[in-house]
């Protein structure tokens, strides 16, 4: 076997391993990912990003590959073994949704890893994927209902019918399709002039290039892969993530802020740096070693940790109305971070939702009497469901008569102030090549 084709033999065994893990374990693609290429440190960057490429791909296009494969497998692929249907799900991507991958690869490594782990299956595999050659798979259905946009596009129907509903069948067919394309990498840079150009020097060295964001001025999108290691001095968060704390950073700059959901500490590490020595920035989070986490991004970043707490932000442990803002970056779907967590799809189920809207609002009930009068309260999600975002804060301010919204775009850098839609900040994967979050900012009447 020569290097080249062991290389690729070992790219595609890792995906499916990491494929196994997302699809029988309820592991997160992301993690599982990093955990097998930390282990494989000497990998060069093409396969690493080659691995990526085959894991997000065939979890953001699993419901179109098991219907082409169901086109030819028998049984259909719901009732096959769930490594067998990983490989042809694996051999159907490389096929027709990955260009520059030859056929006979494709076929021939999902073959391979077919006979390593379930031999009697190899069979199948093999002949699924030679008459997917052939004989060229099934045109997807063109029609405008959820079920043919949801195997067009991948999603669940349910998924798929809600957002018909909130944005007409054009506009969901875009976003759906938007979903399925990669993110790209987005870093948090120091604020500072001098210490961004030195950050991005250091990035530079290690070969990491790329352009400042379109929307928030701390962005830098990396182009053609790598990084950055710990010490380079920068945050990997998405930027639209780095546009929710501008919706408080007046307070942040010299004032009291909570984060009441801050774990892996995002955007508390951005409070941080927008408070620097004047304002205090308290953390709380149900996830400890997520917590520390903000910690450490701090320790990186060289900016002076928040105050960390374990906590329920439903029952959270502070007497009176002692903060002059608060962010509620809630528990919620993820339905709006799809291109990076593609998983999410599959595994939400539409009752979720009650929980996760009843929780949203708990947290808010409960953080609300914490700020001050004449203080702000920002409600972020990534969802994208209205009943994760307008609908909490419509039912919110129903029942809090000294709350009222304000209007986001005063509040958010110049080139993102489009982004503010009826007051609050909204990005679409389809209409900005962003995650799709959503921002409120709402203040307490004076008294
Ligand atoms: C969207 S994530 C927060 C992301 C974070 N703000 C950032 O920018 O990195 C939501 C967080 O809410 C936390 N969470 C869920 N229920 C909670 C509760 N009752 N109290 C506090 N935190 C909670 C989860 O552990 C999770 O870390």
């Amino acid at each position: 076997v020569s290097t080249a084709s062991r290389a690729g033999l070992d790219t595609r065994r890792l995906a499916l391993d990491v494929l196994l893990e997302v699809e029988t374990h309820g592991a997160f693609a992301d993690a599982a990912l990093g955990r097998g290429l930390s282990e494989r440190a000497s990998w060069p960057a093409k396969d690493r990003a080659f691995a990526t490429r085959l894991v997000y791909g065939s979890i953001a296009w699993q419901r179109r590959l098991d219907w082409i494969a169901d086109h030819w497998a028998r049984p259909r692929s719901e009732r096959l073994d769930p490594e067998v249907r990983l490989c042809l799900r694996l051999g159907l991507f490389q096929l027709f949704f990955s260009d520059r991958i030859p056929s006979f690869a494709a076929v021939d490594t999902s073959v391979e890893l077919a006979k390593s782990r379930r031999p009697a299956a190899a069979r199948l595999v093999n002949a699924v994927l030679r008459r997917a050659i052939r004989e060229r798979p099934p045109s997807p259905p063109e029609g405008r209902t959820a079920e043919e946009l949801g195997i067009r596009w991948s999603h669940p129907d349910w998924i798929v019918r809600r957002w018909i509903a909130e944005r007409g069948v054009e506009d969901t067919a875009r976003l759906l399709a938007a979903n399925n394309e990669a993110a790209p990498l987005a870093l948090r840079m120091p604020g500072d002039g001098v210490e961004r150009e030195r950050a991005k020097d250091r990035l530079a060295a290690r070969g990491i290039v790329g352009r400042p964001g379109r929307f928030s001025p701390s962005a830098w999108i990396v182009d053609g892969g790598g990084f950055p290691e710990p010490d380079d001095g920068v945050v990997a968060q998405g930027e639209a993530s780095q546009l929710v704390v501008h919706l408080l950073a007046d307070h942040a700059r010299a004032g009291q802020v909570l984060d009441a959901c801050a774990a892996p500490g995002g955007k508390s590490s951005a409070l941080a740096e927008i408070a620097d020595r004047d304002g205090v920035v308290t953390a709380i989070d149900l996830h400890r070693p997520g917590l520390l986490r903000a910690r450490e991004l701090c320790e990186q970043a060289g900016i002076r940790s928040p105050l960390l707490a374990r906590a329920d932000a439903r029952r959270p442990p502070f007497r009176g109305a002692v903060f002059d803002a608060a962010l509620v970056d809630a528990p919620c779907s993820g339905v709006g971070t799809l291109r990076s967590h593609p998983e999410i799809r599959w595994r939400l189920r539409p009752g979720d939702l009650e929980d996760l809207t009843a929780r949203q609002r708990a947290i808010l009930d409960a953080v609300e009497p914490l700020v001050r009068p004449g203080g702000a309260l920002v409600y972020a999600t990534c969802s994208l469901f209205r009943a994760e975002n307008e609908d909490v804060v419509a039912a919110f301010l129903s029942s809090h008569s000294e709350w009222r919204a304000v209007d986001s775009a005063p509040h958010l850098p110049e080139p993102a102030r489009d982004l503010a839609r009826d007051g609050a900040l909204r990005t679409w994967p389809h209409e900005h090549g962003l995650d799709g979050f959503f921002a409120v900012r709402l203040e307490r009447a004076i008294g």
